[in-house]
């Protein structure tokens, strides 16, 4: 009994105190006459109802009522959708330092050592400074090159996987292997080495990193009504701090051991170029060992999925459009022949 009143209570002061923060922005929307067209929301909920399983359908199906610059209501927080070529470029060019930060999201406080990620930090010069570390000291060709003959063993090592279930008449999943090839190459250039199931926590390393991407990207009802974030409903706070601790554990050794590394002749990975730059008088760059677990972040995020999933549907459309592989099958026998592997120096004469 005294646990259903202090639930009843509870549930009263949210909705009390939800319902004061909502009379506040309904005054601040009353005195802003400059907001774009859109459809009424709900008190609270705002327009969020609106929006299904196929956000992207809901969002066309009102941006042919209100036009292409929409106004809308998730929660408490004001939302702009923009949906044709000519209003996206005044966002994202004419006006774009306007609108370059994104939301302080919960996760981003969470698993973005907040907001330490290049993806979560607002516009300014720590963004720009890390931009440019990333850019000049991580992913130029240079450094990019340094890596070329890790790719070729990873890529040898998938092929001879395909080629011996082909000759044993065994099916592969093609998907699986190319995810698998994609987080071996990014994490020997990030971190230096290959991550196995067992090496990472209960759920195994690529698992943890899928989820984090999954959780990051989930919908989280405390972005949209940040009065109610402390009752954790969906129960992601408490999930995303717990995949902090992991990754944040797993970091600390991963420095440990590069720290202790006495192989001289390895080449460089990410983690190596930014340890040298911490406390160190010659740099620009201002980085700490959280910066780095940031960015690392960043990279693993950024590159495993996007790699993957290209050549993922690369594959697919080829097998989909016989005339396509054909032409590709012609220009690979023209330019490079039969009797050798194709390597990534022959891109360039490699025009289709
Ligand atoms: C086919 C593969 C890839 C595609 C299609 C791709 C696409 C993109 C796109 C569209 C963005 C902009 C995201 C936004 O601003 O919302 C981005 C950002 C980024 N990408 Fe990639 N990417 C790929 C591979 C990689 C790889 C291999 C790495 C690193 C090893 C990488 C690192 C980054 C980083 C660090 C950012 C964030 C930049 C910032 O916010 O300033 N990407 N990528």
């Amino acid at each position: 009994m005294n646990l259903t009143m202090e639930w009843i209570c509870t549930i009263l002061a949210v909705a009390a105190l939800v319902f004061f923060f909502q009379a506040l922005t309904w005054r601040r929307r009353r005195t802003n006459k400059r907001l774009p067209p859109g459809p009424r929301g709900l008190p609270i909920l705002g327009n969020l109802l609106m929006i299904g399983t196929k956000p992207h359908q809901d969002l066309q199906r009102l941006a042919r009522e209100y036009g292409p610059i929409m106004h809308l209501r998730f929660g408490l927080m004001p939302v702009i959708v923009v949906s044709s070529p000519e209003a996206a470029e005044l966002f994202l060019k004419t006006h774009d330092l306007v609108f370059a930060s994104r939301p302080p999201l919960e996760a981003s406080k969470y698993i973005s050592y907040n907001q330490q990620k290049l993806v979560f930090a607002p516009y300014g010069s720590y963004w720009r400074n890390m931009r440019k570390m990333c850019t000049l000291e991580l992913l130029s060709n240079h450094k990019i090159s340094t890596f070329r003959s890790m790719r070729k063993q990873e890529l040898d090592l998938l092929v001879r996987h395909i080629r011996e279930a082909a000759y044993s008449g065994v099916a592969v999943d093609l998907s699986s292997m190319v995810t698998s090839f994609s987080t071996d190459v990014t994490c020997r250039m990030i971190i230096g080495k290959k991550y196995d199931r067992e090496d990472f926590g209960e759920k195994g390393f690529e698992a943890t990193v899928r989820e984090t991407m999954r959780i990051a990207s989930a919908f989280n009802l405390a972005d949209y009504i940040p009065q109610i974030r402390g009752l954790d409903l969906q129960g992601q706070t408490k999930r995303m701090k717990a995949i902090a601790k992991d990754f944040d554990d797993f970091f600390e050794k991963i420095f440990e051991e590069h720290v202790e590394s006495k192989d001289e002749n390895r080449t460089k990975d990410f983690i190596d170029v930014m340890l040298g730059f911490v406390g160190s008088e010659e740099t620009e760059y201002r980085v700490e060992r959280d910066t780095i677990k940031a960015i690392i972040l960043d990279m693993l995020g950024a590159s495993m999925d996007t790699s993957a999933a290209t050549i993922d549907w690369t594959l697919v459309e080829l097998i989909r459009h016989p005339r396509v592989t054909k032409k590709l099958q012609q220009e690979l026998e023209n330019v490079v022949g039969l009797n050798r592997t194709v390597e990534e120096s022959d891109l360039e004469k490699l025009e289709y």
